[in-house]
């Protein structure tokens, strides 16, 4: 039996990066938010043992270093079954594009594998398997909008925004995770970043202290007042709590390292903004750029318009947890 399920992508609506820790990783406070686009994943387990990936994508490594086969050897192994898996990966989203493509593939993996195998692993053991296997992993176990925290796996459910209208620009360019960090922490050295200029211990303890500012505008947020963390008055807060959001002044602190170096995607920054998009932001680490729009029509104007300068643009929607899981 094969089974097959969508692989949602993702954006983030904001991030911060903090300090590097002992362990190589940086904290960060990101919120995640899934979307309608998606590649699609089949599962199969036959006789035989080992693990096969097919994907028809020549960017796309089809060895034990994709993130579906690291998924599936754990989860064979934690519920003790036998027998040969394959992968099949349907590629639509860009690779290496700050959608979380592989990660969400890799989740993707671990339900469809589980469905196949008839076998069910607790809420508790799925988040520590996807979290051993990546920091933007744990996400696509809760889908809608995210709350993520530590280095991006620890994550909790946030009230959803409201469906939004949205264009996704992706770019022909793809961009290290790893090497974005570590040019982040060499900007932070050079006293160019938000984090104030001081001696590398004090630097530390200021990108702390810029975090947990983050994460007070955040519970602000969610409260109710950006301003001052009072509960709304009156009527449902759902319309607006995706501008408030952006009122706020959400930044990722991965356009600073990325767009000078690769200045074509400022541009395209602008050229989102130009064609209407209320808020145009880089999606993590990026290339890819989203913009959030008004309504479906200005979503679908500005993709038209996108195309007309060359861009490969998409007009799409965010998900919320119920249709994520219901489309899943
Ligand atoms: O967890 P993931 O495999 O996605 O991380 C890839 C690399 O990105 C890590 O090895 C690390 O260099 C960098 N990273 C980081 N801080 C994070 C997440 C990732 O420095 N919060």
């Amino acid at each position: 039996m094969t089974v097959a399920v969508r692989s949602f992508a993702k954006i983030n609506l904001g991030l911060y990066i903090g300090p590097p820790r002992p362990d190589g990783f940086h904290d960060l406070r990101t919120v995640y938010q899934t979307i309608a686009l998606h590649d699609v994943i089949r599962v199969s387990v036959g006789r035989g043992a080992g693990f096969e990936i097919r994907c028809e994508d020549p960017r796309v490594p089809c060895d034990e270093s994709n993130t579906c086969h690291r998924i599936a050897a754990r989860v064979m192994q934690e519920v003790g079954a036998k027998g040969k898996v394959t992968i099949e990966i349907e590629k639509r989203l860009p690779v290496q594009g700050g959608l979380g493509a592989a990660s969400s593939n890799a989740v993707a993996t671990m339900i469809a594998l589980e469905r196949a195998l008839k076998k069910s692993l607790t809420g508790v053991a799925r988040l520590r398997i996807a979290a051993e296997v990546g920091s933007d992993l744990p996400l696509f176990l809760i889908g809608g909008t995210v709350l993520g925290m530590g280095r991006g796996e620890e994550v909790y459910p946030l009230p959803d925004l409201p469906p939004t209208a949205m264009v996704v620009v992706t770019p022909e360019v793809g961009v290290s995770t790893p090497k974005a960090f570590a040019d982040w922490d060499a900007l932070v050295a050079r006293g160019q970043s938000p984090v104030p200029p001081q001696n590398p211990q004090l630097t530390h303890s200021a990108a702390s202290d810029r975090l947990i500012e983050v994460s007070r505008v955040l519970s602000a947020w969610l409260s109710g007042s950006p301003n001052t963390g009072a509960p709304a008055k009156g009527g449902s807060r759902a319309g607006s709590l995706l501008l408030d959001l952006v009122r706020t002044g959400i930044e990722n602190d991965f356009e600073r390292v990325v767009f000078p170096q690769h200045p074509e995607l400022r541009d395209i920054k602008r050229a989102l903004e130009r064609a209407g998009a209320r808020y145009a932001s880089l999606s993590g680490s990026g290339s890819a750029l989203y913009g959030l729009c008004a309504s479906r029509a200005d979503a679908a104007k500005a993709a038209i318009r996108l195309r007309k300068q060359g861009l490969k643009a998409v007009a799409t929607s965010t998900l919320t947890r119920r249709q994520y899981w219901k489309s899943f």
